[in-house]
């Protein structure tokens, strides 16, 4: 085991983890934080997105000790204590799930693409969420979605 010490969703945390140990599986199992979610294990669906210094990636493709000294942002770092994350607000209001089990994959890569181009054109947006899959609702709202997170923070000022 070595030590690791991150920050997750603004805490620092200090943990021991094996060198094998993958970021997904120290996120889901130790540190409780299940909405990153685990789907193909093989970097290919999207599904356990997170931000890693601001920068979306897939955290089954990441050993835990890669994020030593790292700031990590999972889906429940995104709401501010009671208040929805714009992304998440309009993901339900541009209807952009049905299952939801892309979702916290979908914010996380797209909160990326904001923090980096926060007025994204839909060609941006699609390319920023070509390796999120999602079987159920086409993509179509999800990009809408995105684009009113994009206009509704532009109008506060609020940034991603
Ligand atoms: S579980 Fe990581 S990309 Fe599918
Ligand atoms: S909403 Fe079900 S996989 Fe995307």
């Amino acid at each position: 085991m070595t030590s690791l010490r991150i920050q997750v969703n603004g805490q620092s945390v200090d943990t021991d983890v094996a060198p094998t140990t993958l970021l997904i599986d120290l996120l889901r199992g130790p540190l409780g934080l299940t909405g990153t979610h685990q789907g193909c294990d093989t970097a290919q669906c999207g599904a356990c997105t997170v931000l890693i210094d601001g920068q979306a990636v897939k955290s089954c493709s990441l050993l835990a000790l890669q994020a030593q000294g790292r700031a990590v942002t999972t889906v429940e770092g995104l709401a501010r204590g009671d208040t929805l994350h714009p992304l998440q607000e309009a993901f339900i209001a541009c209807h952009g799930l049905q299952c939801g089990f892309c979702t916290p994959g979908m914010m996380m890569s797209a909160c990326g693409l904001l923090r980096q181009v926060p007025q994204p054109s839909d060609a941006q947006i699609a390319d920023a969420l070509e390796g999120n899959l999602c079987r159920c609702t086409g993509y179509v709202n999800i990009v809408a979605a995105v684009q009113q997170a994009a206009q509704a923070m532009a109008a506060t000022g609020e940034k991603a």
